[in-house]
């Protein structure tokens, strides 16, 4: 029975496009996927979207859609990015699919009752880009240590998990398993960041926004983004429900491929979460590194994103899965650059591989009318390229244990680099104006197979050219399995080859640069434009005439009663209150000053805008907005028409 292998990616936010940089993340595992498939594996490849929280909704009613409407659309690019990239995945999850809702659900009811969860009430810092909570001490210069946002203070009565409970068995997990966080360097980054500090319980629910998993036993509730996005790994396979047979055939995950910045969540949330509900760990958590454009790592917001579709439509599948994967080393940051882009699809691509190709089948052609000869005898030469070949799929093998696909692939270009010096070395043109059909044939043949041997190495990793090479050697594409090149000699001899377009043509280095910088430019000058037009028109506007109902309840309306109220120095119109709203008291600053005065508003009651976005009015901190009635002439104050519990929403 062939050995199972379980290998995820993350699970991508729907909330926008996606650049290279997400590709890497995909691309890696769609190769190691099919090695694996090809070594005789039983692989399961799970990637998806990550489709609940604050960050969506909040796109949702800037897209003027329902969320779901905007989930549809956004995993609907993905899937066909994905497709545009050849990726071979065995189940895409949405955590917006029935079972899986269902299921997280189950998963949190399953931790309250075990006694992994209690009610408490959460104050902290929290970024709404990355759905993620950070203490005081965390934050670095008052902002996002991850992205560097805005993020804000929130008070609200949540779910906590237990995690601190588990931190000395993750630890132990840690010494066991020094394979678990990988590479190394990464584990040291736990261990001294979060683990010696303490372990805190985690937050687990919010109530805070609706888009999310509701709690079964408190539907105030949704579930944390990161609890029910890291369920997927489970879920996707059946866990908790009729059909579990994936579940049991392929848990525990075998790899958790990520991006470095969201190691932590699956190196010790995850697997507290799986301790909590006494499942196997899994075996490996694998921080790649990032993707830098000009220094810093690519993102949306920054603008500075790579369009793949771009690159795909102008160099093709193939350039840009090799460019990943062979240039940037792997587990550490590589940078973007055009030039290398460029650089490494003349000089691997058309240079060796097509060069190669296209030399040996138009020799076919002149001596051979296209037919591959048999070979003769084997000089020295010969044999050490021989000896090359058979070397590869162990090598290879070796490299992709490691997850190494740089190195891999940098050893097959050896093979295929080591066959246009075999042409140099034999020189076929001499062997055949010197009428030596014998050798002719011999070297003819090795350079068909030493083509061959590599053509079936590169499977994994670029889709398109070994199909089209595999075509016009004639060699059949289903019989190009790695034991096929365990021994040198699988090509055919007697086969009718055909004539190709070329694989990679040489592209002219110095125009396509200044073409692609001018583009770039172009890009980053439109970008420019958009982010004027925001600023402008405020981020969270509604351009729409017409609300859905979904969209209406993202808007929290609370009652207030007015405790304290004052003029603020230098400013005429402002007046600043201090609003008691349920639990909490906040300030806020309203432009009535000359509607009313501050003694006759204490001890009213009032509307409060209470989710909006705090902002500074003269200095002041205004943490939500007063509502009124406004016309031409006047201002008034909408309050309650009796008095209710002060907090009580408004709808
Ligand atoms: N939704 C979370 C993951 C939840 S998994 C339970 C998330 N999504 S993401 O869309 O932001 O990122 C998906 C993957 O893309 C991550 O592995 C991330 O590291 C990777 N990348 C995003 N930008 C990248 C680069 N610039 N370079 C390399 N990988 C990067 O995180």
């Amino acid at each position: 029975m062939s050995k199972k292998y379980y290998i995820t990616t993350p699970i991508y936010y729907a909330s926008g496009d996606l650049h290279i940089g997400h590709c890497y993340t995909t691309v890696i595992c769609d190769a190691i996927s099919r090695f694996k498939r090809m070594n005789g594996y039983d692989v399961f490849y799970l990637t998806g979207t990550d489709e609940h929280g604050q960050k969506v909704e909040q796109k949702a009613i800037q897209a003027g859609k329902t969320p779901k409407q905007y989930v549809d659309d956004v995993v609907s690019k993905i899937k066909d990015l994905w497709k545009l990239l050849d990726i071979q995945y065995d189940k895409f999850i949405r955590t917006t699919d029935d079972y899986h809702e269902k299921t997280v659900q189950k998963i949190m009811e399953k931790l309250l009752a075990n006694g992994d969860l209690y009610k408490d009430a959460y104050e902290g810092w929290y970024c709404t880009p990355c759905e993620s909570f950070w203490t005081e001490s965390q934050l670095k210069d008052g902002k996002c240590p991850d992205c560097g946002r805005e993020v804000k203070l929130m008070k609200e009565e949540s779910y906590f998990f237990r995690l601190s409970k588990y931190q000395d068995r993750l630890v132990k997990y840690y010494e066991e398993n020094p394979e678990f966080i990988s590479p190394k360097s990464r584990m040291n980054e736990m261990i001294n960041n979060f683990i010696k500090p303490g372990l805190k319980d985690l937050c687990v629910s919010r109530t805070s926004f609706k888009w999310g998993i509701p709690l079964t036993f408190d539907d105030k509730h949704v579930v944390y983004v990161w609890v029910d996005a890291l369920s997927n790994y489970i879920t996707a396979l059946g866990y908790l429900q009729d059909n579990d047979e994936n579940f049991k055939k392929y848990w525990p995950a075998d790899l958790h491929m990520v991006g470095k910045e969201i190691v932590r969540f699956h190196t010790i949330i995850w697997p507290a979460l799986l301790m909590a509900l006494d499942l196997p760990l899994p075996k490996q958590v694998y921080g790649h590194g990032w993707l830098l454009l000009g220094g810093d790592k690519m993102s949306k917001s920054k603008t500075n994103v790579v369009d793949p579709h771009f690159l795909v439509d102008r160099y093709g599948i193939d350039a840009m899965r090799y460019y990943l994967l062979r240039e940037i080393p792997f587990g550490s940051d590589g940078t973007y650059t055009n030039e290398m882009l460029i650089k490494r699809i003349n000089m691997d691509l058309a240079n060796i591989y097509g060069n190669l190709v296209h030399r040996t089948l138009a020799m076919l052609e002149k001596y051979y009318g296209g037919v591959i000869p048999a070979p003769g005898a084997s000089t020295e030469l010969d044999e050490e390229c021989k000896a090359m070949c058979e070397k590869l799929l162990d090598k290879c093998i070796e490299d992709m244990d490691k997850l190494d696909a740089p190195r891999a692939l940098s050893n097959i270009m050896d093979v295929l680099a080591r066959a246009n010096k075999y042409i140099e070395e034999t020189s076929p043109w001499t062997l055949d104006k010197n009428g030596d059909r014998e050798r002719l044939g011999t070297v003819m043949y090795n350079l068909c197979e030493m083509i061959r041997v590599a053509n079936v190495m590169l499977q994994p990793y670029i889709t398109e050219s070994p199909k089209k090479v595999f075509e016009a050697f004639g060699t059949p594409a289903d019989k190009q399995t790695f034991e096929s090149v365990v021994k040198f000699g699988g090509t055919i001899p007697n086969t009718q080859t055909t004539k190709m377009a070329p694989l990679f043509g040489r592209i002219d280095e110095a125009k396509e640069i200044e073409f692609l910088n001018k583009y770039s430019e172009d890009l980053a000058k439109k970008a420019e434009k958009k982010e004027e037009k925001k600023m402008e028109q405020p981020e969270n506007t509604v351009n729409i005439n017409e609300i859905t109902i979904d969209q209406f309840m993202t808007i929290k309306l609370k009652v207030g009663e007015i405790l304290t109220a004052e003029k603020v120095e230098n400013a005429d119109k402002l007046l600043k209150f201090s609003v008691k709203v349920g639990e909490e008291t906040r300030t806020i600053v309203s432009g009535i000053a000359k509607y009313y005065t501050p003694e006759e508003l204490i001890g009213q009651q009032v509307v409060v805008v209470a989710n909006l976005k705090p902002a500074k009015l003269r200095g002041i901190e205004s943490q939500g907005m007063l509502l009124c009635a406004c016309n031409d002439e006047d201002i008034v104050l909408v309050a309650p028409i009796k008095r209710v519990k002060d907090g009580s929403e408004v709808r």
